[in-house]
């Protein structure tokens, strides 16, 4: 095993930090988010910092990135309160990665990239259509993060669109049924497997399987 300290992680270069950092932390959940502005432009962007902060509420929070990179998202849903969040399968992983490209603001990385723009009733930010698994929030909070000039933006799930026969009778979904994928770092993404679900853990009581 090697040991790395913190003054070996200054020397490091740029892009080979930014690897090793963003790798650390393991496989994280990745979606599109998918908002509009007040004129109606659509825009379209991968993401994996979404965080579940709370059930009741329903309350989902992600990371922004300081605004000289990462800027339309966060613009669209400051203005207009609203926003997707919607799950990336294999299938079209390689036009959710090319979202992350700086197009742009007039231009729709749903046209650019080759995905649909789908709507519901009373919702204005756009749904990816080809995803299985899809969300829209509404803005509760930014909260800045001055160390870094990042922003924790949270918002509350007002609309849930799924696939009725992933979802198990406790509620809980088989995400690896529709194949929804993962990521590692800034530019992996892989597929998923069940390994099990197990009971809730007591001390001294032994653990169950639910199948
Ligand atoms: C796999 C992957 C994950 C990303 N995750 C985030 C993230 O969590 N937060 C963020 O601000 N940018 C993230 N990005 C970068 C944005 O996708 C990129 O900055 C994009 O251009 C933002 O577009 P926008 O300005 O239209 O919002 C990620 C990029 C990739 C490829």
């Amino acid at each position: 095993m090697t040991i790395y300290n913190t003054a070996d992680i200054n020397t490091w270069e740029r892009f080979y930090r930014a690897n090793f950092i963003n790798s650390l932390t393991g496989f994280k959940s990745v979606s599109l988010i998918g908002t509009a502005n007040n004129k109606g432009q659509n825009n379209l962007s991968v993401f994996s910092s979404m965080v579940h902060l709370g059930s009741n509420p329903p309350l989902i929070g992600y990371i922004n990135r300081p605004l000289e990179s990462s800027a339309h998202t966060f613009s669209n849903i400051e203005a207009t309160g609203e926003y997707t969040i919607n799950h990336i399968h294999s299938p079209f992983v390689h036009k959710a990665h090319q979202t992350s490209a700086k197009y742009s603001e007039s231009i729709s990385e749903f046209a650019e990239v080759g995905l649909t723009p789908e709507f519901l009733d009373g919702i204005n930010a756009p749904f990816v259509k080809e995803s299985k698994i899809k969300y829209a929030l509404s803005l509760q909070e930014i909260i800045p993060i001055r160390l870094n000039n990042t922003f924790l933006v949270i918002g509350k799930v007002s609309r849930i669109i799924v696939e009725e026969d992933i979802v198990s009778d406790d509620g809980f979904i088989h995400l690896e049924k529709i194949n929804s994928i993962c990521s590692n770092g800034i530019d992996a993404y892989y597929n998923t497997d069940l390994i099990n679900r197990f009971s809730y853990a007591k001390p001294g009581k032994p653990l169950q399987i639910i199948e």
